[in-house]
């Protein structure tokens, strides 16, 4: 008798509610652009970096486009901010935050623009963009081996202001260098680097942060609890974030990088599975990481057509060939690697060489433009023992399958410097007993695609498919490589310790606690929120 009326009762709850929200939507635009002109009583200082749809359409969109690097959150039905505002000094960005807070709109912060599910441009909610696309500047100092990194700065222009000022000098970040710093480093980083350097947030020794109260702090003023939680945890829960400083490492003035494919016709599969036993163990000085995608083969035994699987042993040695070639004659007799597979490099020419790009020409560096932006859908696993090779043949039978086409695993060894740095060390905890990562992606040319939900399908069953040899309680993940899949927060109302620990718990295995701790501390209102943010346990209590 009861259940009836209860539900009707909800369904009208939803409808206030639904009605609520969207007179919300369109009064928090005009409310939050009055707000900002009080707040600034030189408003034109601001409005000239100010957007929105109606008065500046084309600036606006153009602006909006420009750092989304997955197709995936292009459409039209993708929610729009109200206004974006692209900040020259940081001073104009806590009255921006006061006013989020006064008319009830998110801010979603966005450096480069690379979260895998476009978080920092995409809110279900009202919502608009803070985009530190400015904020790029950096200021290496050789001397004493460090930098300060703006947020909006990509790894890749870090590099080449590295190399600038010094050919032993490098920073062990991600691959990508249209990467943005201020996404990357708090979540991670990870780069060929890190056996013998870990990551990026391991190497970040200072930041500058601005919190929910519009105060600038530095590590000191912030505190060792909330400087732990933002080098890992995700910056997007804390505050904005204007710039890191960081410790530079030392790199030879000479590397050496190789690229050796085989198809499954060369033993890909014997070569993979062994692999598995040795890439973390090598020496901290060698990283080979495993590219596996699809390949048209003529000689083809696989199922009668004429598709194969193309393994690329992608690596960088840090330091001559000739101490290299003995090493893996000792480690990988298997690979076959010979002098001819190798080149010697500085280490900046090495960047541009794991990015496919000639050594010769570094300017590309400082290009903020992806070469090739698509549709795409990522996962994450980590392996602690090694895959059988009937179980590796599996994954091959999957890529078999059409939607496959495009599809890419990537093998990436850990070991070294990682089994050193403590689990609680940063709130990255995927440390010693992780053999390597896997980064799952399938990726697809056109829109139709996305809405028929096949390549989103297919990964999912690859990810199904691989849970037995993975690691699990928990089935960990890399939150740089973020997936909603694994859970979500609450678009309405509080999210309990409980649900938000089911994606807490991957991502950050026992720091999830700590992480929440000083959530409640910082933002216990939590202001600074998205679908896999940092709840704060006050939320509620503090009204
Ligand atoms: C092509 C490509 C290559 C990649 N290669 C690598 C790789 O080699 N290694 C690796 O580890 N990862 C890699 N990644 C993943 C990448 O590290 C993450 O997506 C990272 O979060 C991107 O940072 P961003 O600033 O570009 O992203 P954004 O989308 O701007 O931000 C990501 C998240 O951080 C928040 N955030 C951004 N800036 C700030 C700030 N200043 N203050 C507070 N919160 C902030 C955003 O709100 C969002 O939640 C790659 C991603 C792509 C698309
Ligand atoms: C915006 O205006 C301020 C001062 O009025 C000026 O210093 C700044 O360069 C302007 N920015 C742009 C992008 O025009
Ligand atoms: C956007 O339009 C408004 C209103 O016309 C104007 O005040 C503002 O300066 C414009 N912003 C930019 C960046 O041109
Ligand atoms: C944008 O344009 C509308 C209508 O043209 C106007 O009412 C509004 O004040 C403008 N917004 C700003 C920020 O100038
Ligand atoms: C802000 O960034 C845009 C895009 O990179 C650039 O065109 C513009 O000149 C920048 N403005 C300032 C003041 O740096
Ligand atoms: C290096 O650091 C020291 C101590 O912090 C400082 O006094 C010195 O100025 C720095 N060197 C340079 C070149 O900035
Ligand atoms: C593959 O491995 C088999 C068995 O070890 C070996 O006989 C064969 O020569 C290898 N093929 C290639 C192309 O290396
Ligand atoms: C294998 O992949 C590499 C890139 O990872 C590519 O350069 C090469 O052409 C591919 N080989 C085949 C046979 O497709
Ligand atoms: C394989 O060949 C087909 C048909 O020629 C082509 O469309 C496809 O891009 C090729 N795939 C690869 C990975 O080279
Ligand atoms: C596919 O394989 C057949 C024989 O196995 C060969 O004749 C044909 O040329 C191959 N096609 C391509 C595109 O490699
Ligand atoms: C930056 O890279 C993009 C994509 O490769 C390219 O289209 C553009 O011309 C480049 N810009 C410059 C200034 O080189």
């Amino acid at each position: 008798m009861k259940t009836p009326s209860i539900s009707t009762l909800s369904f009208i709850l939803f409808v206030i509610f639904s009605c609520s929200c969207a007179s919300v939507s369109a009064d928090g635009h005009e409310d939050f652009l009055e707000c900002l002109s009080e707040e600034f009583h030189n408003y034109p200082s601001i409005s000239n970096v100010t957007y929105t749809p109606i008065n500046n359409s084309s600036s606006y969109s153009s602006i909006l486009r420009f750092s989304i690097q997955n197709l995936r959150f292009t459409s039209e039905s993708t929610p729009k901010p109200l206004v974006i505002i692209t900040p020259e000094h940081e001073s104009q960005i806590p009255p921006i935050i006061h006013c989020a807070k006064d008319s009830e709109v998110q801010i979603r912060t966005r450096s480069g623009g690379h979260d895998y599910e476009g978080l920092s441009y995409v809110s279900p909610v009202p919502f608009i963009i803070l985009d530190l696309i400015n904020f790029s500047e950096i200021t290496v100092d050789a001397v004493n081996k460090t930098a300060w990194v703006e947020s909006g700065s990509t790894i890749g222009s870090l590099y080449y202001r590295i190399a600038e000022k010094s050919p032993v000098l490098g920073f062990p970040a991600g691959v990508c260098p249209t990467v943005g710093v201020g996404g990357h480093f708090s979540g991670g980083g990870y780069g060929n680097l890190l056996r013998k350097y870990g990551l990026a947030a391991d190497n970040v020794i200072d930041a500058r942060l601005i919190d929910v109260n519009g105060r600038i702090l530095d590590r000191q003023s912030m505190g060792e609890d909330l400087f732990w939680a933002i080098r890992g945890g995700g910056g997007a829960s804390f505050g904005v974030i204007l710039a890191w400083k960081v410790q530079l490492v030392d790199v030879p003035e000479r590397v050496t990088v190789f690229t050796v494919q085989k198809t499954l016709e060369q033993n890909a599969s014997r070569l993979i599975h062994r692999w598995q036993y040795v890439a973390s163990k090598f020496d901290e000085d060698l990283f080979i990481r495993i590219i596996i995608a699809r390949a048209n083969s003529s000689s083809s035994q696989t199922g009668g057509n004429n598709v194969t699987l193309n393994a690329s042993f992608n690596s960088i040695f840090l330091g001559g060939v000739d101490r290299l070639l003995p090493m893996m004659q000792e480690s990988f007799p298997e690979l076959g690697l010979v002098r001819e597979d190798c080149t010697e490099m500085s280490w900046i020419e090495s960047i541009l060489y794991f990015d496919g790009f000639p050594i010769e020409n570094r300017e590309v560096l400082l290009n903020r433009t992806q070469r090739s932006v698509r549709y795409f859908k990522a996962k994450s696993d980590y392996v602690q023992t090694p895959i059988p090779e009937f179980a590796l043949e599996g994954i091959w039978r999957l890529f078999f399958e059409p939607e496959a086409d495009e599809a890419v695993v990537i093998f990436s060894p850990y070991g070294g410097r990682m089994d050193e740095v403590p689990e609680s060390s940063i709130p990255f905890p995927h440390r010693a007993g992780n053999l390597y990562k896997i980064q799952h992606l399938v990726y697809w040319e056109k829109e139709e695609d996305q809405n028929s939900g096949r390549y989103l399908s297919w990964i999912r069953r690859l990810y199904g498919y691989v849970a037995p040899y993975v690691s699990r309680f928990p089935r960990a993940a890399y939150i740089n490589y973020r997936d909603l899949d694994i859970g979500m927060n609450r678009n309405e109302g509080r999210t309990s310790y409980a649900e938000a620990n089911v994606w807490g718990m991957k991502y950050f295995k026992g720091n999830f606690e700590r992480l929440v701790r000083v959530k409640t501390m910082v933002d216990p209102r939590n202001f600074f929120r998205n679908e896999q943010s940092i709840p704060s346990l006050r939320e509620e209590i503090d009204d």
